[in-house]
């Protein structure tokens, strides 16, 4: 589903990641992880194309990144979602309308749309806080908006760049089960994170960096 083949990304006066190969499988749920400046949001960067490679390949949900057009990039990402270390909801918008802008974007439906958020906001507990704003829920009920948001237009993989970074241990917790239960549903997961309660004992693939440079690729 995710495969880079020896991709170095160099910034201006820094190389951020140096020949990197690895692959995650439809339906898997990884981690990368490694101290800040390893270079973890770089690698999330090229697999949504907001960053290019200097040398190797990438490919993501059957797309060779290489062959893409600038004018292709709207329909990878629409195969994509993305959960960002900062929230970015919509403040001046309740929840329902902050999940159902991915949708309208699209151009779906009012009708459709109303179905598919209830149902999004559903699996992350959150049916009942349609009508609040940003402002009135807990650190974690927004994350999990984030999370509906990003995975309403059924995404083929999530990415997620240190998705519990703000949170408290228990609010982590819960976003993790909400992480596992979108995987068990058949999407492929990234989760980048520098906590390594998230991965530990897990099983799961866990890809390490250090300094721009893969240490490991096992088992957390
Ligand atoms: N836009 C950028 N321009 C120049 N250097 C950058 C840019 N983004 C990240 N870097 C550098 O690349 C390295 C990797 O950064 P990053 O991918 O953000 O690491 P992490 O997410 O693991 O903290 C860091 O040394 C960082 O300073
Ligand atoms: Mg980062």
């Amino acid at each position: 589903m995710i495969q880079f083949s020896n991709v170095t990304k160099d910034y201006e006066n820094q190389t951020a990641l140096r020949d990197i190969s690895f692959v995650i499988e439809k339906g898997e749920m990884a981690f990368i992880t490694g101290p800040s400046g390893s270079g973890k949001t770089t690698l999330l960067k090229l697999i949504y194309s907001a960053e290019k490679p200097d040398r190797g390949n990438i490919s993501v949900a059957g797309w060779d990144l290489d062959q893409l057009k600038a004018s292709s990039i709207p329909y990878l990402r629409r195969n994509i979602g993305v959960v960002f270390q900062d929230f970015r909801l919509l403040g001046n918008r309740n929840v329902f309308d902050n999940v159902a802008m991915a949708l309208r974007i699209r151009g779906m439906g009012e009708r459709e749309i109303r179905t598919k958020v209830f149902e999004t906001l559903k699996s992350v507990n959150l049916r009942h806080k349609s009508d609040s704003y940003p402002k009135g829920l807990s650190g974690g009920e927004q994350q999990r908006v984030v999370i509906a948001r990003a995975m309403v237009a059924d995404p083929t993989v999530l990415l997620a760049d240190e998705p519990t970074g703000n949170l408290d241990p228990d609010t982590a917790e819960s976003v993790m089960r909400t992480f596992k239960d979108i995987n068990a549903r058949g999407t492929t997961m990234l989760i980048a994170t520098h906590n390594r309660e998230l991965y530990r004992n897990t099983g799961r693939k866990v890809i390490r960096l250090e300094g721009g440079t893969l240490v490991g690729v096992g088992p957390g």
